[in-house]
């Protein structure tokens, strides 16, 4: 029987139908031009946006998966990391139908799901975990920057993470320093395509370092400096591609040498990448090369399951159940510091 999952954990509103390990739906809806004037996403806002989008969303999903909410087996929610009051709207709808339906609820971790959200869907379709295969898996997001050795199914250790600004985070911000809109990632990957990632040669932090954390924030301030150096480089049309193309190739660099370097030393034969940065084109071509060249097989999350979606909260929900994991208490309360161990 389907199972529906509701993501609201930042600023998307996203509910998802999934069946079997098959995505049936995946409705999401961005309030990116609700926060874009801020220059980043104001937490109550957000809550209310949830509050606004989350039924016409799951009733959307429910229509598109053809699923009546009485045939379903589960619900599911996340239930952290995230915005508090964010997090609130989904977490309480999803406990509310599970209590009406008398169906088992479960609070997922976020984290978690873009962990698992390399093995949905994608070439070749591996949905069941079964297929999952040991591996280092990257996770880079705007809240978030990870890198965790994944031994089996639902088995995972934290081999490390950011200090400080996670790379989405370095990309929206290096972007409103050189005047892009939030969020920047997404043109900066665009503006790039057409510039010299090695016109400038900006910092790659910690990459000869021999831990598998990370550090971002220092990147922003050189970009900072190197502003103040160059002025009347934003309105030169080809030194600004060139500028975009660098800062991004530092981020890209430190993100795959690490990645492979974590693969090699723990003797994985998979590669896998998810969360909102995966969509980077130069991030994926450049693990693609890299886990070519060192003969690792690369799983990278499919682009509409990277950024904040309820399939990867659904998908991972299932498996759960499938492992006969205890569901989540309908009275739990939110995890907004929820960390993956
Ligand atoms: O996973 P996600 O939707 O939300 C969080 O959990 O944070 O990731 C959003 C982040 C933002 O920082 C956004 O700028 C970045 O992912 N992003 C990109 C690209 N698409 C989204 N960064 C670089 N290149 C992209 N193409
Ligand atoms: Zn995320």
């Amino acid at each position: 029987m389907p199972l529906l999952a509701f993501e609201t954990s930042c600023d998307e509103t996203s509910a998802a139908v999934v069946h079997h390990g098959r995505v049936l739906s995946n409705v999401v809806s961005s309030q990116i031009a609700l926060h874009a004037e801020y220059g980043g996403v104001v937490p109550e806002l957000a809550a209310r946006g949830h509050l606004q989008n989350l039924m016409p969303v799951a009733r959307a999903a429910l229509r598109e998966a053809n699923v009546g909410v009485g045939q379903l087996e589960a619900v599911s929610a996340t239930q952290g990391p995230g915005l508090p009051s964010a997090l609130m709207v989904g977490l309480r709808a999803a406990q509310a139908m599970a209590f009406v339906l008398r169906r088992p609820f479960l609070g997922i971790n976020h984290h978690e799901a873009h962990l698992y959200s390399p093995w949905i869907n994608g070439n070749p379709p591996a949905a069941d975990f079964p297929a999952l295969q040991p591996n280092v898996s990257l996770i880079v997001s705007g809240g978030h920057t990870m890198l965790l050795h994944v031994t089996a199914p639902l088995e995972h250790r934290l081999l490390g993470s950011t200090v400080d600004d996670a790379a989405g985070e370095c990309f929206d911000k290096t972007g409103k320093l050189i005047g892009l809109p939030y969020p920047a990632g997404p043109e900066l990957d665009r503006l790039s395509e057409r510039g010299n990632p090695k016109a400038y040669d900006f910092p790659r932090p910690m990459i000869h370092e021999p831990h598998d954390d990370f550090s971002f924030s220092g990147l922003k301030t050189s970009v900072r400096y190197f502003l103040r150096d160059n002025p009347g480089i934003l309105d030169d049309g080809q030194r600004f591609r060139d500028l975009c193309a660098s800062v991004q190739a530092a981020i890209v660099e430190v993100l795959v040498a690490k990645t492979i370097r974590a693969a090699r030393r723990l003797r994985v034969g998979c590669v896998t990448a998810s969360g909102g940065v995966t969509c980077n084109r130069a991030l994926r071509a450049q693990l693609a090369a890299a886990c070519q060249r060192e003969q690792l097989q690369l799983r990278l999350a499919e682009k509409t399951l990277c950024t904040d979606n309820a399939a990867m909260i659904g998908i991972l929900a299932e498996q759960k159940l499938r492992f006969q994991m205890a569901p989540t208490s309908l009275d739990a309360d939110i995890l907004p510091n929820w960390t993956l161990g």
